[in-house]
């Protein structure tokens, strides 16, 4: 974590965050201080946030928004203000409503995450926060913290390279965030996959030297709202090299460690859900592997048995997100879920159709009202979903003149393809989430940074606390 952030009656430092509104109190009281009387002139002139540095300290005056994504972006501004000035240690003094206080402190918090392991000189900085009581109650601020800590999580895990991340040594780091934060992890080995028959899986890591692993989390709290758990599932392609239908090296192989992202989502999750406990009864499954071609990897033409009994018809090894998935799909029909979502970079398809700005979703029928809750955190978290129809005729698509599927659609609609592929392994109410576009960022943006994004994990975090 590069903050410490706390609540204090007395900030330490000098150095303060105002967050007010054009309204507000505590505009007029600062109006009423002779040093920032210029303050109060500059605020109703730009109507935009604005500063003063004497040379030692700063008094930041933010001007919050209704939309609270605003309040992130220039929470990142006044973070960018803050290490370009090397100021390192501020108070945030507020009297707004605690959503809008909220939104401004999750940005600040996100805008620290850096990946730092693999520099020999790595720039630290360390932000120390004082919150000022009527800022954030403290669950509040523990929440806040969770949050971030679980995004920060997915971040780290999407951005290390598959020369460290193969299949073996994510379960095992998984297994140690289960211990942190408090969820069970259960590690299927190849044997147990195979013993399984868990083909799509077993067809992915033909062609690779690693061997696969399938891993199982579960946080069951004493005194759960639900009856029957919700489960995640998650895409954890270590490295996507496309197989023997191998991708072109440039750009489009270079950001495949990325390919795991949807997985990182889940587990994220899951370490919020846990450290937060919150009282949902929440299972995890993250099929891990990477892609390669190999003397052995599965070949266009081949057909390989799924875990479901379903044969599938292989034309493109690229497209083998879906394989690993529909295995974990069909296991997930053992705990009769009340609803499974799914989390993967599943298709270029959906990166072109909408960018990094969302995430494409698509999904069998479900509870409108649990479906209402799910776009409305979209919102919030400004993770923001777009859903995508899953007509019969685009499933028409899958038909294989040898097998009961094949793995590939056909020249359009290749998100919804991939998507209607994994609903055949479905018998319950689900949720797909492409994540292709918004997993990996090449270029910093606001209060993201290079590289992952943990995109789904505030998204879900904030539905799961709405329950
Ligand atoms: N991992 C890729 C999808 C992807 C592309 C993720 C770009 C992030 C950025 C996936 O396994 C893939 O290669 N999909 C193919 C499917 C096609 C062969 C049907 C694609 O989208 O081109
Ligand atoms: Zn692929
Ligand atoms: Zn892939």
């Amino acid at each position: 974590m590069n903050f410490k952030i706390q609540i204090s009656k007395k900030s330490k430092t000098e150095n303060q965050i105002f967050l007010i509104n054009k309204e507000s109190k505590l505009k007029d009281i600062i109006s009423n201080d002779k040093t920032l009387k210029k303050v109060k002139s500059l605020l109703n002139k730009s109507n935009k946030s604005t500063y003063l540095f004497d040379g030692e300290k700063i008094s930041y005056f933010v001007l919050l928004d209704s939309k609270l994504e605003t309040n992130r972006i220039q929470a990142s501004n006044c973070f960018k203000t803050l290490t370009q000035l090397k100021i390192d240690s501020i108070a945030i003094v507020s009297e707004e409503k605690a959503d809008l206080n909220y939104s401004f402190l999750e940005g600040l918090l996100l805008s620290t995450y850096t990946f730092n392991k693999y520099k020999k000189e790595a720039k630290e900085f360390v932000l120390n926060i004082d919150v000022l009581e009527k800022v954030l109650s403290k669950d509040e601020l523990n929440t806040l913290q969770i949050n971030v800590e679980a995004n920060s999580i997915a971040k780290d895990l999407v951005n290390e390279p598959q020369s460290y991340l193969n299949a073996v040594q994510y379960a095992a780091d998984i297994k140690a965030l289960g211990k942190d934060a408090g969820f069970d992890v259960t590690i299927f080995d190849k044997k147990k996959i195979e013993k399984l028959k868990m083909g799509g899986i077993l067809a992915v890591n033909k062609g690779s030297i690693q061997e696969p692993t399938f891993v199982i989390m579960e946080h069951k709290p004493a005194k759960a709202l639900n009856k029957k758990p919700i489960v995640l599932v998650g895409k954890g392609v270590t490295y996507d090299t496309g197989g023997l239908s191998l991708k072109p090296t440039a750009n489009s192989m270079d950001f495949m460690k990325s390919d795991m992202g949807g997985s990182a989502t889940v587990v994220g999750t899951m370490y919020g859900a846990a450290k937060m406990n919150l009282p949902v009864h929440v299972i995890g499954l993250v099929s891990l592997t990477d892609n390669r071609p190999g003397l052995d990897a599965v070949a266009p033409g081949d057909v390989i048995t799924m875990y479901s009994g379903d044969s599938v018809e292989v034309l493109n090894t690229d497209a083998e997100g879906r394989l690993v998935l529909a295995d974990a799909l069909h296991y997930a029909k053992k705990y009769k879920p009340e609803f499974v979502f799914d989390f993967a970079t599943l298709t270029g398809a959906s990166a072109a159709a909408i960018g990094p700005q969302g995430t494409v979703c698509m999904g069998n029928e479900m509870n409108e009202k649990t479906k209402e809750k799910l776009f409305k955190s979209g919102i919030k978290t400004h993770e923001r979903l777009v859903e995508f129809p899953m007509w019969d005729e685009y499933g028409e698509l899958l038909k294989s003149e040898i097998a009961d599927y094949k793995n590939l659609g056909g020249p359009y609609g290749g998100s919804i393809t991939a998507g209607k592929f994994l609903q055949v392994f479905t018998d319950y109410p689900w949720m797909h989430f492409d994540i292709a576009g918004p997993a990996y960022l090449k270029a910093p943006v606001n209060y993201k940074q290079y590289g992952g994004t943990g995109v789904g994990v505030r998204l879900m975090l904030d539905f799961l606390s709405n329950y």
